[in-house]
């Protein structure tokens, strides 16, 4: 059985649906995690789903994937404006990382335009809602077939 991709949420993405929903849509996360699974299960994968608000708790599950996940999809949320230890963490991985975002950070504000996430990923899927999720894995599928 192959590794499961590991897609993981930071920061008040446990609010998706009531917050900001004119940005972020009115889809919850768990409506995001069951898109996820279904078109994970497309595409011959597994996925491990998770989220957290806490940035040592994040940087613990990029470092578990090092070892237990074949890929990595990534909302890292403001943590991936801010954190170069989220950063670090991600460059220990020899796995695909796909950034992905629900809006499109380069169209807001100035302090957005940046993600330290960005150095170590592969690519960047943003602005497309809920379907950011599933055409970053899309992406990590692609790149697995390359490896
Ligand atoms: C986000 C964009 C980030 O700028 C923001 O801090 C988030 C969500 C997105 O999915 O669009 O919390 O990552």
């Amino acid at each position: 059985m192959s590794k499961p991709i590991f897609v993981l949420n930071g920061p008040n993405l446990n609010l998706l649906g009531v917050r900001e929903p004119h940005i972020y849509g009115r889809s919850t996360l768990a409506d995001v995690e069951n898109s996820c699974a279904a078109h994970a299960k497309r595409l011959g994968h597994e996925i491990v789903f998770r989220q957290t608000n806490h940035e040592g708790e994040l940087i613990t599950w990029v470092q578990e994937a090092r070892t237990d996940a074949c890929g990595l999809v990534l909302n890292p949320a403001g943590y991936g404006h801010t954190s170069i230890a989220l950063l670090d963490a991600l460059k220990s991985l020899e796995i695909p990382i796909v950034e992905c975002h629900l809006s499109n950070p380069a169209a807001r504000e100035a302090f957005r335009r940046h993600t330290y996430v960005s150095l170590a990923a592969s690519g960047v899927v943003a602005g497309f809602g809920p379907a950011s999720y599933t055409l970053a894995l899309d992406a990590v599928n692609g790149l697995l077939a390359r490896s």
